[in-house]
């Protein structure tokens, strides 16, 4: 039986990683966190002491490396960087500027690039990231564009952080954000974009749980067609 690939991409922090998980349970899919293994291979760079922009360096070392994904019994990806569990240590936010950094490189997006194929080979999934519905899976069934104002996910982060004791001023937080859109949709490697057939997703005026019936209901829409 063929399996059903639902791309997602959009920039960071339109809670596209929250909205993906619970489509996945929904539809019984696997979810796959495509982001966590740039952050792994960023981790790598980091704790190596390799730096991430050296794309040589780095690609001589990715044939070493295993970089593994695991699924706990509450279906939660974890992610093994040569056998070690490193899913904590990967949202450091040190470890986001390393993963931005060689998530820009062609040599590790290519590498990657077979890991990310395969898994949607063996199960249905939603997968999501920044190239899902334009690289890595061209032929996605569904393909949806899921993004917020800057401003509003720039409010939503500023409350998630406010809630972890870390709070930050709204004007850094928003700063951050636009910095990090700009270089996700500017870099020449995958840049960041909405696919010509992905359906375009935007959140800024709905609650979670508006978003995450328009999710679905977008997917029911295309699985069905
Ligand atoms: O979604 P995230 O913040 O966990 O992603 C970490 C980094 O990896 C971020 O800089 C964007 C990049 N990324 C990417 O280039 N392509 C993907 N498919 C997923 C993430």
């Amino acid at each position: 039986m063929s399996t059903i690939r639902v791309a997602i991409d959009g920039p960071s922090g339109a809670g596209k990683s929250t909205l993906a998980r619970a489509a996945a349970a929904g539809l019984g899919f696997l979810y796959v966190d495509t982001g966590a293994i740039y952050r792994t291979v960023g981790l790598y760079a980091c704790e190596s002491g390799i730096d991430p922009g050296a794309e040589a360096a780095l690609s001589a070392a990715l044939p070493g490396l295993r970089v593994e994904l695991q699924y706990d019994e509450a279906g939660q990806q974890r992610m093994l960087l040569n056998g070690r569990d490193v899913s904590e240590a990967i949202r450091r936010p040190e470890i986001s500027r390393c993963a931005s950094v060689v998530s820009a490189l062609p040599a590790v997006r290519g590498y990657l690039l077979e890991t990310q194929r395969e898994l949607a080979r063996k199960n249905s999934v939603v997968m999501d990231g920044r190239d899902i519905g334009t690289v890595v899976l061209p032929d996605a069934e569904v393909k949806v564009f899921l993004t917020a104002s800057a401003e509003v996910r720039a409010r939503r982060r500023c409350r998630e952080l406010e809630e972890r004791g870390t709070p930050q001023p709204f004007e850094e937080v928003l700063r951050d954000i636009e910095a990090r859109d700009w270089k996700d949709t500017h870099r020449a490697a995958a840049p960041l974009r909405q696919a010509r057939d992905a359906v375009l997703l935007d959140t800024s005026t709905m609650s979670f749980s508006e978003s995450r019936q328009a999710l679905l209901r977008i997917i029911q829409e295309r699985m069905g067609a």
